[in-house]
């Protein structure tokens, strides 16, 4: 564990300067309890996934969520005001229609969301956004490869780029991203030679998820490391170190089983009156049943 009294407030220029050194650690999370646990174990960037739409809210793409739905979570997460970067994932629809409405929602996770950063997929394509984003002084991430808001579009979760003329095409976007300002470039699902030729080439850091070794950093998503994902399929690019969801399993377990044979609440989990006051309330009650009773027996 990182002891937080050794680092500072990660910042999108800091980021930017652990290009070829340190690698970036990098974690989704979606509100606090995973932001905390995340930020203790030391990351240098949160990222607040559009993934929040399968693994939280139990949709079967990230289609779903809106810029509504982003900017809740995104302020779940800043609450703990973490040492991490906080990056929000700008939705599908939500820099796609026009130039005004994308630095609006940009502005969106920035103002009500607390962010410091906002993610968005796509390559060229995306350039006029994105530097409309970056005038508004809003540090951009990219994201190209395997992009899941294109899951129609690519016909399925598919590793992009693993033809030449397609690979090529990849590392162009990552020097067209790279020179239009973006602080950090996401290469997810894509062969590790792509990843590591786009690493080599640009002067900003690249982080893998399903790109191989040779990224500036790593992203996985929070459920997936810890096992929280209850039995979700786990793409083959996913190392989990923790089995959660069963240790969770086992807790309420024990729990229902304590409930059933009157074990839970011991003396120590109840409270108590003072005794003066609990005399008085049974005399109260005695009281009343004598009451009752004899009403009952009139009637
Ligand atoms: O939404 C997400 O979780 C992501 C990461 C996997 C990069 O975009």
């Amino acid at each position: 564990m990182t002891e937080a009294s050794q680092r500072r407030t990660m910042t999108a220029p800091m980021v930017m300067a652990r290009k070829g050194g340190r690698k970036l650690r990098m974690i989704t999370a979606y509100d606090a309890p995973t932001a905390r646990i995340s930020d203790r174990a030391g990351a240098d960037i949160i990222l607040v996934g559009d993934s929040v739409a399968n693994v939280v809210l139990g949709h079967d793409d990230t289609l779903a969520v809106t810029v509504d739905v982003m900017v809740h979570h995104t302020a779940a997460v800043t609450r703990t005001k973490p040492m991490a970067l906080v990056v929000g994932d700008m939705p599908w629809l939500s820099y796609h229609t026009s130039i005004t409405d994308t630095v609006e929602n940009a502005g969106r996770f920035i103002r009500e969301g607390g962010a410091s950063a906002v993610k968005l997929e796509g390559g060229r394509k995306r350039i006029p956004m994105i530097r409309a984003v970056l005038d508004a002084e809003i540090p951009v991430m990219g994201h190209i490869g395997l992009t899941p808001q294109s899951v129609h579009s690519m016909g399925g979760y598919k590793v992009q780029g693993k033809q030449a003329h397609a690979a090529y095409e990849m590392i162009s976007d990552a020097h067209a991203l790279a020179d239009a300002g973006v602080f950090a470039i996401v290469l997810e699902g894509v062969p590790d030679v792509v990843a590591e030729i786009v690493t080599r080439e640009i002067h900003v850091p690249t982080i893998g998820i399903g790109a191989g070794v040779n990224c500036d950093g790593q992203v996985l998503v929070f459920h997936d490391v810890t096992g929280l994902g209850a039995g979700e399929y786990l793409p083959k690019f996913v190392r989990q170190y923790a089995d959660l969801a069963d240790d969770a399993v086992m807790a309420i377990e024990a729990f229902f089983e304590d409930v059933e044979s009157g074990a839970f609440p011991s003396e120590d989990e109840t409270y108590h009156m003072p005794a003066e006051s609990e005399e008085i309330l049974r005399n109260l009650s005695h009281a009343s049943d004598d009451l009752m009773a004899d009403d009952a027996m009139e009637n």
